[in-house]
């Protein structure tokens, strides 16, 4: 074995799923090339990919999952399976990465941004407002692996018969009282793509108990037909895409998933370590979810009082070798691609999102990765305390 038992070099705190790669990893990806199946339906019995599945269902006790390719695939693929189609209007959470905003344009349809909430992600009287408008479906987001408490959305949903796709890309394994993230509403999405809690460099998911939904997410994602059940002449074909998963990242992510619950601990363990030795009552908001037991925080969050004290903290951070940083430093559609597009509130017609607006503006956030030494531990500590003798106030 020599070379492959070596652990593979870490570079960056960011990651987290990657951290952990050793020979066990690589040991699954050589049976894949060995046995010469790297494309799902490649060979007769259950694949790496199946199988994939399978455990899947089980961690996170849901009827139906399928893997694909990215986040984003599996967003796209979600929102075919609802039934999504051209001009219609999808709601999503504003303080969002671009890719859940993008998912709906790529389908034809139109996003509207909903207000950020600390609690519950969106705002529910927007939501309400936006609903009665019309809608066809609703996305909010868990970020950062704290699942929201996405009840109250559900209620203003099902009030409507709309279905609701939870955007979990960053919240893999991370619970809200036991739920998982993804588990609450219609259907789940999740990313494996490098920086997530189990990552195979680019990867995505779907979880739902909808075998209808289910159905139509496996016509959509392999070019418009189910193998072996179907072909392109059955009334439910459809002109499709290739979003497949392959069997190499799902061997990865076999071994990925057996070590998450240990990567979490160790990672629950360093931020707990940090909290406890900073002097908590000069930071008043510490960004946690409602159920800190079952966050996968990826990094502890920071609620500065002003945008400009973020951004003195991020550089005086930067200057002691921490990094600081805003999680997106404004909603999705501030950015000029959606203004270009005419896809903002004004062009809309829908509420304003100040809340995102100012949130995204004084929010910091410190990667804390599972992988931190004790004396790496103790530095950060050091570090955060003399930032805080700086006098600002977080
Ligand atoms: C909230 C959110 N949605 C969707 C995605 C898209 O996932 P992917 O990069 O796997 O396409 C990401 C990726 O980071 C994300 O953070």
């Amino acid at each position: 074995m020599g070379k492959r038992t070596k652990k593979i070099e870490k570079i960056n705190p960011n990651e987290f799923g990657g951290l952990l790669y050793d020979h066990q990893e690589l040991d699954a990806v050589l049976h894949v090339l060995f046995d010469a199946k790297i494309f799902r339906y490649a060979g007769r019995k259950l694949s790496k990919v199946d199988r994939f599945e399978n455990e899947i269902k089980k961690y996170l006790r849901v009827k139906y999952a399928l893997g694909l390719n990215s986040g984003t695939s599996a967003l796209k693929t979600a929102l075919y399976a609802i039934g999504v189609k051209p001009h219609d209007r999808v709601l999503i959470s504003a303080y969002t990465f671009i890719a859940t905003a993008a998912s709906v344009v790529n389908l034809g349809a139109i996003p509207i941004p909903i207000d950020f909430d600390m609690n519950n992600c969106m705002n529910l009287s927007i939501l309400e407002q936006e609903t009665n408008k019309g809608c066809t479906a609703i996305i909010p987001v868990h970020l950062q692996g704290r699942a929201f408490n996405i009840e109250p959305i559900l209620k203003v949903a099902r009030q409507h018969n709309i279905p609701v796709i939870e955007d979990a890309c960053q919240a893999f394994a991370s619970k809200y009282h036991d739920t998982p993230a993804g588990v609450f509403g219609d259907i789940g999405v999740y990313s494996f793509q490098q920086y997530k809690q189990i990552s195979s460099g680019e990867g995505g998911l779907i979880v739902t108990n909808n075998e209808n939904y289910y159905r139509r997410a496996k016509i959509y994602s392999d070019h418009g037909m189910v193998r072996e059940l179907m072909s392109w002449d059955s009334t439910e074909a459809m002109i499709g895409d290739n979003l497949r998963i392959n069997n190499l990242q799902a061997a990865i992510l076999r071994v990925q998933l057996k070590k998450v619950s240990r990567l979490l601990v160790r990672q629950k363990k360093n931020r707990s370590y940090i909290l406890s030795h900073i002097d908590s009552s000069n930071i008043k908001s510490i960004v946690n979810s409602g159920d800190i037991e079952g966050e996968t925080g990826m990094n502890i969050m920071f609620l500065t009082s002003s945008a400009k004290i973020a951004t003195g903290l991020i550089a005086h951070a930067k200057q002691r070798k921490i990094e600081f940083r805003r999680l997106w430093d404004r909603p999705y559609y501030k950015y000029d691609v959606f203004r270009v597009n005419k896809l903002t509130p004004e062009y809309l017609g829908s509420a304003n999102c100040e809340r995102a607006e100012d949130i995204s503006q004084r929010l910091i956030s410190l990667s804390i990765s599972p992988t931190l030494s004790e004396d790496n531990l103790k530095n950060i500590v050091l570090e955060i305390k003399a930032l805080l003798g700086l006098k600002y106030i977080i």
